[in-house]
C-alpha cells in the first residue's frame, strides 16, 4: 500500500484512459474501457485469459495502436497523433511475463543499452545507473552474468531493474510471475512491494491475489473487454459483488475447482 507516510523514492506520473476501443479485425476486444491510475497509486488488473488485460496495457504505450478513446500518460496525450513516442515509452516501464532480455548481453549490458541508445546517456553515467538499479533488485553481483546462467525469478528481477534504469515514471506489469517456477515468485513480488512503498505508479495484471490484497490501492476486474467491478482490493477480492467477479475468484483461489460443462 503505498501510505503517504513513506518517503517517495520515484517521479510519479499516472495514466487516465477514457472509452477505450480496440479491436482485431471483427474481435473487439476493449469495449470501452475508463481506467484511472493516479500519480503513486498501484492498481491491480485481475480478468479471466482472453479478457483484454495484455490489450489494455499494450495500448497504454501504444504498442497497439486503439480504435478510439484518449490516453493520457505520464504527462503525454498517447492518442494524439504528434505525441513523440519515445519520449512517451521513456516514462513507461514495461515488464512482461516473458522477460525478454537480451541473450548475448550480460546483465549489465541488459541495463544499460536503452539507456545509452535511446537516452544518450554517456556510458559511465548508465554504467552507474544500471548498478544501483541492479542493487535495489538484489543482483549487484550479478553485472556480468548472461541472461541463460540465472534463474527466473533472477531474470525478471534483472528486467524491472532494465526497466527502472530509464527512470521510468509509470512501470506496467504484465503478469510478472506466470512464467516462474513457484519458489522464485516470491523474490519477484518483493521487490514490486518494495517499488510500491518507494512511490512507484504500478498497473499490474496479476493472479496472485494475495499481492494485490496486501500491495493494491485499488483492484478493477476486467471480463469481455469491460471493466465489471473495481474498488478497494479487500472489496473486490474479500466480498465481490457481480456474479462474473465471483466466479473467476472461485476459480482463482482454488484452482482444484474446475466445472465442467456436460
Ligand atoms: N495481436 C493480436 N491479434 C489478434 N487478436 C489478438 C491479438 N492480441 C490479442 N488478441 C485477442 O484479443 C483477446 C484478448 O487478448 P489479451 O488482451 O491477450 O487477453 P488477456 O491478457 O486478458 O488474456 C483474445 O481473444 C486474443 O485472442
Ligand atoms: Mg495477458
Amino acid at each position: 500500500m503505498s501510505d503517504n507516510n513513506t518517503q517517495t523514492t520515484f517521479k510519479a506520473s499516472g495514466v487516465d484512459i477514457r472509452g477505450l476501443h480496440k479491436s482485431y479485425g471483427d474481435n473487439e476486444v476493449l469495449k470501452g474501457i475508463d481506467l484511472e491510475v493516479k500519480p503513486g497509486e498501484v492498481v491491480c488488473l485481475i480478468g479471466p485469459s482472453g479478457s483484454g488485460k495484455s490489450t489494455l496495457l499494450r495500448c497504454v504505450n501504444l504498442l497497439e495502436q486503439p480504435n478510439a478513446g484518449v490516453i493520457h500518460v505520464g504527462g503525454f496525450d498517447a492518442t494524439d497523433l504528434d505525441v513523440d513516442l519515445d519520449k512517451m515509452r521513456q516514462k513507461v516501464g514495461m515488464v512482461f511475463q516473458q522477460f525478454n532480455l537480451f541473450p548475448h548481453l550480460t546483465v549489465l549490458q541488459n541495463c544499460t543499452v536503452a539507456q545509452t541508445k535511446v537516452l544518450k546517456r554517456p556510458a559511465a553515467q548508465a554504467k552507474e545507473t544500471a548498478q544501483k538499479n541492479l542493487n535495489r533488485v538484489g543482483l549487484g553481483d550479478f553485472g556480468d552474468r548472461y541472461p541463460d546462467q540465472l534463474s527466473g525469478g533472477q531474470q525478471q528481477r534483472v528486467a524491472i531493474a532494465r526497466a527502472l534504469s530509464m527512470d521510468p515514471t509509470l512501470m506496467l506489469f504484465d503478469e510478472p510471475t506466470s512464467a516462474l517456477d513457484p519458489e522464485t515468485v516470491g523474490e519477484v513480488l518483493a521487490i514490486m512491494r518494495s517499488l510500491a512503498k518507494g512511490g512507484m505508479t504500478m498497473l499490474v495484471v496479476t493472479h496472485e491475489m494475495s499481492f494485490a490484497k496486501e500491495v493494491a490501492d485499488r483492484v478493477i476486474f476486467m471480463d469481455g473487454g469491460v471493466v465489471v467491478e473495481q474498488g478497494p482490493a479487500k472489496e473486490v477480492i474479500g466480498n465481490p459483488q457481480q456474479p462474473r467477479t465471483q466466479d473467476f475468484l472461485k476459480r482463482v483461489l482454488d484452482p482444484t475447482h474446475v466445472e465442467i460443462a456436460e
